[in-house]
């Protein structure tokens, strides 16, 4: 029998399974086999018990500090680079490791009572993410926002505007959203990071074939209520219906902050802390031929997403109740 130093053996090992070079992280307490190789100085508790997955731009920050008022749920500590997101499982630090993932979760003092979470907007779209996800923690909820997505791509658009993104400086949101084949490369990478996270149900779906139905929540809603200033038309979010598995006194420490158009943070005294500028940010309203566009564009994914809820028996959201309606 012959054999190699570890390194080369890793790299002949890689030689004959070339597919295993991907990494699918599992949780190494579920094996008593890797419990027992398990570093003494190491535990399993710093893995979260749900995720907030996105999609980007339905208020998932807003989400996420509403929840970290409660006093069992605890988040990741923030990441230098992505700040409060850990965005592990969708891209290249999925990677770096377990152990770079949990050291941004902190030792919960009561394991069984408290629920360490993060929330990653990207998941939601991502290929990778799901089957990632699913093998680490497999036990955890999954929490999706779903708010109109023709209101989401105008959000994310105005997003890349103020980061200055330059297709989204030079071309105006209607000229993004109708591009087609022939349009420059640009406008079309824009595009489609625009409008893709808006086919709820085909992003769902990919998460129901790694998840159970029941650790799927999708009835998290964002109600649609409207600024002062805007017709209930160019409803933005704004409320938070906390349902199900968190619970209710949650809501009793927010309170709507007219000047801000959205739920805030209730201070002693009576006060509001809200969100900084780029939540709620200020931009004109959609136009009308750019939400018609939509509408139509979204609508067969919208009815695919009405069977989906269905079979969850999850309740619609009133923005989906008003698509469907446009469909009859
Ligand atoms: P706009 O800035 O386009 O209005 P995310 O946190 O997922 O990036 O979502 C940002 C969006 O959350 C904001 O988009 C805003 O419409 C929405 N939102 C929902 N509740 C909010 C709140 N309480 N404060 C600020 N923004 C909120």
């Amino acid at each position: 029998l012959q054999t190699l130093p570890p390194l080369q053996l890793a790299h002949k090992y890689f030689e004959l399974f070339p597919e295993q070079t991907d990494p699918l992280w599992q949780n190494p307490c579920d094996d008593k086999r890797h419990r027992d190789i398990w570093s003494r100085d190491k535990t399993c508790d710093h893995l979260p018990k749900f995720l907030v997955i996105g999609p980007q731009k339905t208020g998932t920050t807003a989400l996420y500090l509403f929840l970290l008022m409660h006093p069992s749920i605890i988040s990741n500590l923030p990441s230098p680079k992505t700040f409060e997101e850990v965005q592990f499982f969708n891209g290249n630090n999925y990677h770096k490791g377990i152990d770079w993932y949990m050291d941004f979760f902190p030792t919960p003092s009561n394991i069984t009572t408290n629920l360490l979470f993060e929330k990653s907007a990207n998941y939601f779209h991502s290929e990778e993410a799901p089957k990632r996800a699913a093998s680490l923690i497999p036990k955890a909820k999954i929490i999706t926002i779903l708010i109109d997505p023709s209101d989401r791509a105008y959000s994310w658009y105005q997003h890349q505007r103020s980061h200055e993104d330059p297709a989204a400086l030079k071309f105006n949101f209607y000229e993004v959203i109708t591009s087609g084949h022939w349009a420059p490369s640009e406008i079309r990478t824009l595009q489609k990071r625009c409008l893709t996270p808006g086919w709820y149900a085909v992003h769902i779906e990919r998460w129901l074939t790694h998840y159970p139905a029941s650790q799927v929540i999708s009835n998290l809603l964002i109600q649609q209520t409207h600024r002062p200033s805007e017709s209930p038309k160019t409803s933005k979010a704004s409320s938070l219906e906390v349902t199900g598995y968190f619970p209710l006194e949650l809501l009793a420490i927010r309170k709507f902050d007219p000047q801000k158009g959205f739920w805030c943070q209730l201070l002693e005294g009576g006060k509001t802390k809200c969100l900084g500028k780029s939540k709620g940010r200020k931009y004109p309203p959609m136009d009308q031929e750019s939400r018609a566009f939509l509408s139509s564009y979204y609508r067969d994914h919208n009815v695919e997403l009405s069977k989906l809820l269905h079979r969850l028996g999850q309740p619609l959201p009133s923005w989906l109740r008003q698509e469907l309606q446009k469909v009859r």
